[in-house]
């Protein structure tokens, strides 16, 4: 059989991405251009900011991922591309510019969903990984628990009623001072500190319990600062950081394994930037291992925004036959 290659663009956030893939797992370059740096001057993803910059980086990056992969434009088989959630004016940028490069070339167009984008970053490094199992996506817009049934076939089965995990982890972080992005910053601090020193709640959902809630846990945490401060007492934020994640870690920890238990699952995946942390890797692993579940996650660098997930995904849509065309749109509130 002959070798599927896809072009994979990923401009949905902050990461201006390309990446070449063969067929859907094998890697062969996954160039990405951050632009964390920027947008930390302003505490967070300025999103007209982020568009500009994309539209400044992406022909470069490209170039460079097909140079990296030294593959020519002409033996790529379909052009991939994350079409939604995200920011729009982000989106657009990618978006456009696989439409471009598919008129041009005379290429496929496979448009993409990003968080299926996260869920396939698992195919890559875990060969052996196949459907059906659950994956745990969290990320800075997403908290969500799917039954991956089949390649491109999902079941979503509990979801944030308010903050997104990593969102939690950002806005937490920026209390206590540490800045954009929050969630490696409280992984690294966390290790310095007590997880018991503070009991933040977890919340319980009724009639949903594989649902999520953080804003509770995120308030609680400005009120504790508060308090600090009324009573002018020291505040710990080693203790914090560790405290607070403790409390989101044990979150997750407890409806995936409940989940994996209730459907019989014994594969669990993880999927998203909330999945490189230490902490929650710990704790997913060793519940994992009790209970006889095999576990998988992705290195950091590809639990993060990257293209060569983008690339996975758009294999497995592409033997499914999606296609799109030269209409395809940005849509930024896009539903799995
Ligand atoms: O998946 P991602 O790169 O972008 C979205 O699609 O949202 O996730 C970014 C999120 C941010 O909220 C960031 O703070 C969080 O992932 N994150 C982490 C860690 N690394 C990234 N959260 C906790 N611990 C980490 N080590
Ligand atoms: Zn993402």
């Amino acid at each position: 059989d002959k070798d599927i290659l896809i072009l994979a663009i990923e401009s949905s956030c902050d990461e201006t991405a390309a990446a070449v893939v063969k067929n859907g797992r094998f890697v062969l370059s996954n160039v990405i251009s951050s632009q964390i740096a920027l947008h930390t001057l302003y505490g967070g993803v300025v999103p007209e900011i982020a568009s500009r910059k994309h539209i400044e980086k992406i022909n470069q990056v490209i170039k460079e991922a097909l140079k990296e992969a030294e593959v020519s434009l002409e033996e790529i088989d379909a052009i991939g591309v994350t079409y939604g959630p995200g920011l729009v004016g982000a989106l657009l940028v990618g978006v456009a510019e696989a439409k471009a490069i598919s008129y041009a070339a005379k290429k496929p167009l496979v448009g993409v969903h990003h968080i299926e984008g996260h869920v396939s970053a698992n195919f890559i490094e875990h060969k052996e990984l196949e459907p059906p199992f659950l994956c745990l996506i969290v990320s800075g817009g997403h908290t969500h628990l799917v039954v991956v049934q089949d390649y491109g076939k999902y079941e979503i089965i509990g979801r944030t009623h308010d903050d997104a995990a990593g969102e939690a982890f950002d806005k937490v972080a920026r209390a206590i001072g540490l800045g954009y992005p929050g969630g490696p910053k409280i992984d690294k601090l966390a290790r310095e500190g007590n997880k018991y020193a503070i009991s933040f709640p977890r919340a319980h959902i009724a009639d949903a319990p594989y649902d999520f809630s953080f804003s509770g846990v995120k308030s609680a945490v400005l009120n504790h600062l508060n308090s600090c401060e009324m009573k002018k007492e020291e505040i710990n934020r080693a203790d914090i950081a560790a405290s607070f994640q403790e409390a989101v870690v044990d979150a997750l920890v407890t409806k995936t394994l409940m989940a994996a238990n209730d459907l019989k699952l014994s594969k669990v995946a993880m999927a998203g930037g909330v999945a490189a942390n230490s902490a929650l890797r710990e704790a997913m692993e060793a519940g994992c291992k009790q209970r006889g579940i095999t576990l998988y996650y992705p290195s950091p660098i590809l639990c993060t925004d990257n293209a060569a997930m983008i690339g996975a995904a758009a294999y497995y849509e592409f033997l499914r036959g999606t296609r799109h065309g030269l209409d395809l749109n940005a849509i930024p509130n896009l539903k799995i």
